[in-house]
């Protein structure tokens, strides 16, 4: 890496609110594979292949949803998710606001791209998590999603989760951790504990918006990245 390369690498974790570094990691099944140079098992790989089918046909049902009238009327498209069928991790966010309305794509905004910087300082890549949301529609204003829209939608993210059966879910903030976990207890007191969801490790943080509010809270969120990481087997220094 230029010495170039490695200030900005530095100035991004220090965006994120990284205060040390994560040494080496091993992800997934098919990671080791490549690093020992054989390829990931064909079960494995048509395991993937039914999933993004099954996830393609969800993705359909929720393209031409009309539940919620007042978010059907004035989305752009639905924001279904992002990433390989197969994640050992996803990432729960709200709802897309205006930039993911346009793109299609969720946690591409302001917000977003702070998302990918803890990512990438998680030593991870945006290529090998999922991202999806609670809802799939972004509400006007971006207020918060109410709770019919929530009711509305969450066969949506369910069928998603029974899918990608990821071995972890970070939840980023208080819509998502709350709806996931069926709870009215505080982000606050969500954070730094584990939690589990029909076979998935649940943690909580706080949302990169607030984050974008509130910077000294990106300690915090270091903090959660760095449990999540040691359960995932990820060495941090
Ligand atoms: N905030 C979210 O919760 N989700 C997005 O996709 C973008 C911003």
């Amino acid at each position: 890496m230029s010495k170039r390369a490695l200030q900005q690498r530095l100035m991004s974790l220090d965006q994120a609110g990284v205060t040390s570094l994560p040494r080496r990691r091993v992800h997934s099944n098919a990671d080791a594979a490549m690093a020992q140079g054989t390829q990931p098992t064909t079960a494995a790989a048509t395991a993937a292949s039914d999933r993004a089918s099954a996830l393609a046909i969800i993705r359909d049902e929720v393209a031409a949803c009309q539940r919620c009238g007042e978010l059907a009327a004035g989305r752009t498209q639905t924001v279904f998710g992002v990433g390989p069928p197969a994640p050992r991790l996803c990432f729960f966010g709200e709802a897309p606001g205006a930039d993911e309305d346009v793109s299609g794509v969720p946690f591409v905004g302001a917000a977003g791209q702070l998302l990918t910087k803890i990512i990438e300082a998680c030593t991870l890549s945006r290529d090998e998590v999922y991202i999806l949301n609670v809802l799939k529609c972004r509400p006007p204003g971006n207020r918060r999603p109410e709770s019919a829209e929530v009711a509305n939608c969450r066969p949506f993210f369910e069928q998603q989760f029974e899918i990608l059966q990821p071995e972890f879910i970070c939840c980023l903030g208080t819509t998502a951790a709350q709806t996931l976990l069926d709870t009215n207890e505080s982000i606050g007191s969500l954070r730094k504990r584990w939690f589990e969801y029909r076979g998935s490790r649940v943690i909580c943080t706080y949302h990169p918006s607030y984050l974008l509010r509130n910077p000294p809270a990106k300690r915090d969120v270091w903090e959660d990245m760095k449990r999540l990481m040691e359960a995932m087997g990820i060495a941090v220094s």
